[in-house]
């Protein structure tokens, strides 16, 4: 199975925020981003503010509504802080374009070119789950920062060691998860890489589902997933109340060393979900042979896991929003391509102590 058209990679993913200045500030402190470009009132943006975040591949870019009538307004009073771009680099934004909306995508905004004395950059987007967009980019004949208009800026962050963006998850509806991974299919071209039904991750109160669909050349992952029936209320249930709808979830980052990246984030104050101290008496049963030592890993409260082809280390935030809403991943890959499922469950064990103590389980 291939891509519908060539997609290279993630280029940037865009988030609405109530204060972009602000969560920027946060982003740059924490996880170590440079601020490189900007656009606002100072450029003759009248519309928006935006700050772009720049850590090895990875591209955040967080904008806010300068006025009242802005379509974003609404939009962030339903979701708070939101993600509402994954956006992709393609070879050829109008063939993208044309081709997702021949296979049943909807439209967001028609190609465009944007333009400066750095060059150009060719533009187009088509709506996915929720209000979570999917832009086509193509900058190949523009030198300056980030986009056409933007200042560049040259604040340096104290980088952790991100590399790119690994994966992003979306929460959905009941029942639709399937409808999405045939959209997926159907519109990018994208296959199943993995499926995690709820007999994998379910506790004794709730479970989910999840299916994991990725582009022709892996470097797209996106995981997607649905709550199932269970005696309570669903993590993802909970996601969906207080998000308003479907939406992106978390969004993982590769670092080439998850010890060192989890060390200096958590010396800078970010919150991690926590396993139990009994999680890693089974390590090696579960994983077998692993280049870090155990001591370390618990030290950090790191998961480990493994798919056939190898192993990988995660660590997951707490929410970053005041809403329990989006959050963020932490993945060090050492062969594994895919998902292994003990950390799914401790993931969702944790998240669910989490939910306890909120009082939405
Ligand atoms: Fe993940």
């Amino acid at each position: 199975m291939s891509d519908s058209f060539p997609i290279r990679k993630v280029d940037h993913l865009k988030f609405y925020c109530g204060n972009a200045k602000q969560s920027a500030y946060w982003y740059h402190k924490i996880y170590g981003f440079d601020i490189t470009a900007f656009t606002g009132l100072e450029t003759g943006n009248k519309d928006e503010s935006g700050y772009l975040l720049s850590q090895g591949d990875v591209r955040l870019f967080l904008a806010s509504p300068l006025k009242p009538g802005h379509p974003a307004g609404p939009m962030i009073g339903v979701h708070g802080d939101f993600v509402r771009d994954l956006a992709f680099e393609v070879d050829d934004v109008d063939h993208a374009f044309k081709t997702a909306v021949e296979r049943g995508a909807e439209p967001s905004y028609e190609p465009i070119t944007l333009e400066d004395s750095f060059g150009k950059v060719r533009m187009a987007g088509i709506k996915t789950y929720g209000d979570v967009i999917h832009s086509f980019v193509n900058r190949d004949q523009f030198s300056g920062p980030f986009l056409p208009k933007f200042q560049p800026k040259n604040l340096k962050g104290d980088g952790i060691g991100l590399e790119y963006v690994d994966h992003v998850v979306g929460n959905v509806e009941l029942n639709q998860m399937n409808y999405w991974v045939k959209w997926y299919e159907d519109v990018l071209g994208f296959s199943l890489l993995a499926t995690f039904d709820d007999k994998d991750i379910s506790t004794d109160y709730t479970a989910l589902m999840s299916k994991v669909m990725q582009s022709g050349n892996g470097r797209v992952k996106m995981p997607i997933n649905e709550p199932a029936e269970g005696k309570k209320k669903s993590q993802i249930d909970e996601y969906l109340e207080f998000h308003g709808g479907p939406g992106v979830q978390h969004i993982a980052l590769h670092t080439q060393d998850l010890p060192h990246t989890i060390r200096e984030l958590r010396a800078r104050g970010l919150e991690f979900l926590q396993v139990p101290l009994t999680y890693y008496d089974t390590v090696y049963e579960r994983v077998g042979k692993i280049d870090n030592t155990l001591e370390e890993l618990a030290e950090l409260g790191i998961l480990v896991d493994r798919d056939d082809e190898g192993y990988l280390l995660q660590l997951f935030t707490k929410p970053v929003e005041d809403r329990p809403t989006l959050f963020f991943e932490f993945i060090e890959r050492n062969g594994a391509k895919s998902f292994g499922k003990g950390n799914f469950k401790a993931l969702f064990e944790a998240i669910e102590r989490e939910q306890a103590l909120r009082g939405t389980l």
